[in-house]
């Protein structure tokens, strides 16, 4: 347990898991706990939780189910979106430029800094002295051939 006083302010990072949701993931964490790529009953039983999930964040968000993807951590989302949408956005001749800022997780940087070996040309933008991207620079810092803007809201 934390110490009664303490103050924790790296939600952004980690933070505990609401009751609602551990009451929801009790059954998979215990006794559900079957491979859903699996074709026996205790897998079919995890799939079809899946499909109601992403049915469920499908609705939240306001995309298909089939646009879902649930990744095992931030980083792999990260890399997942950043790396999928330059390259996506690279074979449609769409562009190659991509906008960010200095304070990003290391799984926005490196991603970037990967893609630079790809031909892509990255803007990382400074922060000022209170850790704050400038909003009229991001929208100056957009140009014609820029695919991806990756800045974050809070950083922990
Ligand atoms: C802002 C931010 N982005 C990405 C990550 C990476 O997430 P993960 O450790 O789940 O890969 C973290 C982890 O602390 C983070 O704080």
């Amino acid at each position: 347990m934390p110490p009664e006083r303490l103050v924790y302010l790296d939600h952004a990072a980690t933070t505990p898991l609401n009751p609602r949701v551990l009451d929801a993931m009790m059954p998979f964490l215990t006794s559900s706990y079957g491979n859903p790529s699996a074709t026996y009953g205790l897998g079919k039983t995890s799939a079809d939780a899946i499909a109601k999930a992403r049915k469920t964040v499908a609705s939240i968000i306001g995309c298909r189910p089939t646009e879902i993807v649930f990744t095992g951590a931030g980083s792999e989302s990260i890399n997942t979106a950043i790396k999928g949408v330059a390259f996506q956005q690279k074979k449609a001749r769409a562009g190659n430029h991509i906008v960010t800022s200095q304070i990003e997780h290391h799984a926005v940087l490196h991603a970037c800094q990967y893609l630079e070996r790809f031909g892509f040309e990255v803007t990382c933008l400074p922060v000022d002295g209170h850790g704050l991207v400038d909003p009229d620079h991001v929208a100056r810092s957009i140009r014609g051939e820029t695919v991806l803007v990756s800045v974050m809201t809070a950083n922990n």
